[in-house]
């Protein structure tokens, strides 16, 4: 029997050495997938911000942070991480669409950027930053109206989103924000959804976002940055070879488009980019031991791990490979549904799959689940969150211990009336 091998480590021994569910990311991925942004934005001043959200892990952003990522936060928690990595203020963009002026005095203290999100958040963050004495750098966040074909919950560009200012109102926004005090106006923000997989519409929120370039260019009003946003999709469908765009096919649809009108206008801005799945998405499995195998209605392999850690299939219908770890080159048999051990009916982590001959006590690997996976997950039904783990040279470090029931009570409190 044959043991899958992740970033040169038999998963099977990690699994025994950590426990399950666990998480493991290979550190040469990840860097890897980093340098193949840098590589394709090589001929242009381009930034990488690393968007946070996908995966918050500080071992992986110091990782992220020795490449030189910036990174995309959006909120004090996640500023917080990036400034524990090392990550400089300047290459930091603090995003959202609902800062309470707390956060915005954090930003502005931490002398980081700030993309600017409604009229209302310009005007506070205006008064915050004259109240501290300090300049903000902004971008405005533009709500280009593009419409990627990806699952309702991740198309953010539409012009019923509520991310961002509407498209005709942004040149009024800038003026307004060239106006008020403390405030310095620097860059264009868009971020039209995730795990997209056809680059076009990536050309087209460029050429909108240039079109508003020229506007303010007419009007006297230079900028430094464009932020493109991320939203690079992954091959997430394995066995069917999806394909996915990598990031050259990414910078083969932008620039021509940024460069061009740049050339016109006859400036330079720097590109600013905020990829986070396609950073992270590759560079993890999810290990999660079979607890039964029940032949019902349908075959059920009964895991670990459910939507407490891995809340995707769930929440966007979303696809994850799945692969029998101890048995890998064992020829499929049936169709099995994987579930988690959650106490709701829609808690499955992948239908119908021909996996070889299930048993209580194999170990699944549930691949590409580096983003939006431990980030997103929870403590429902009191589940303490699992262990994380780094591996490197066939060498393994833990990064995040693994939850305890303690940590779930915690912060808890019984009134003393109840005692
Ligand atoms: N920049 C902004 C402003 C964003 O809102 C996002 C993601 C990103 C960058 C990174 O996008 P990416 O390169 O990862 O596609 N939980 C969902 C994805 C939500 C994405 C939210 N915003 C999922 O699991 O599919």
């Amino acid at each position: 029997m044959t043991h899958l091998l992740f970033g040169g480590m038999d998963v099977v021994e990690l699994a025994e050495r950590y426990g399950t569910p666990l998480y493991v990311t290979d550190e040469s991925k990840l860097r890897a997938n980093l340098r193949s942004y840098k590589e394709a934005f090589e001929t242009i001043d381009t930034d990488i911000y690393y968007a946070v959200k996908a995966n918050g892990n500080l071992a992986l952003l110091k990782i992220l942070a020795s490449e030189g990522a910036g990174a995309d936060v959006f909120s004090a928690g996640e500023l917080e991480l990036t400034k524990l990595a090392g990550i400089p203020a300047e290459r930091i963009l603090f995003n959202g669409n609902s800062k309470s002026a707390e956060e915005l005095r954090e930003a502005v203290e931490s002398g980081v950027k700030v993309s600017v999100d409604s009229l209302d958040e310009l005007r506070v963050l205006s008064t915050v930053a004259e109240e501290q004495g300090k300049e903000v750098e902004i971008a405005i966040r533009v709500n280009p109206d593009v419409s990627p074909a990806v699952h309702p919950k991740i198309a953010t560009g539409l012009k019923e989103s509520k991310f961002g200012i509407p498209f005709y109102e942004v040149t009024s926004a800038c003026e307004e924000a060239k106006k008020l005090p403390n405030i310095l106006l620097a860059g264009l923000h868009c971020h039209i959804g995730s795990q997209i997989l056809d680059v076009n519409v990536f050309s087209e929120a460029t050429k909108k976002m240039m079109d508003l370039v020229e506007i303010l260019s007419e009007k006297g009003i230079a900028l430094k940055f464009v932020d493109l946003g991320g939203g690079l999709g992954i091959g997430y469908r394995r066995e069917e070879k999806e394909i996915a765009p990598t990031p050259k096919d990414l910078a083969e649809a932008i620039l021509p488009v940024f460069e061009k009108m740049m050339h016109e206008l006859g400036i330079n801005l720097k590109l600013v980019l905020e990829p986070g799945r396609s950073i992270v998405g590759s560079t993890t499995v999810l290990l999660s031991r079979v607890n039964a195998v029940k032949r019902a209605y349908k075959n059920f392999v009964a895991i670990d791990a459910g939507f407490n850690l891995l809340i995707r299939p769930v929440m966007y219908d979303a696809y994850h490979e799945v692969v029998v770890a101890n048995k890998i080159n064992e020829r499929t048999s049936e169709l099995y549904t994987v579930v988690g051990p959650v106490c709701e009916a829609g808690d499955i982590i992948a239908k119908d799959r021909k996996l070889p001959k299930v048993e209580r006590g194999d170990l699944l690997s549930i691949l590409d689940a580096g983003a939006y996976g431990f980030s997103m997950s929870s403590q429902y039904n009191g589940r303490p969150r699992c262990a994380e783990v780094l591996v490197c040279d066939g060498k393994a470090d833990l990064i995040r211990s693994r939850e305890s029931i303690e940590d779930l009570i915690r912060n808890q409190k019984i009134p003393a009336r109840l005692r």
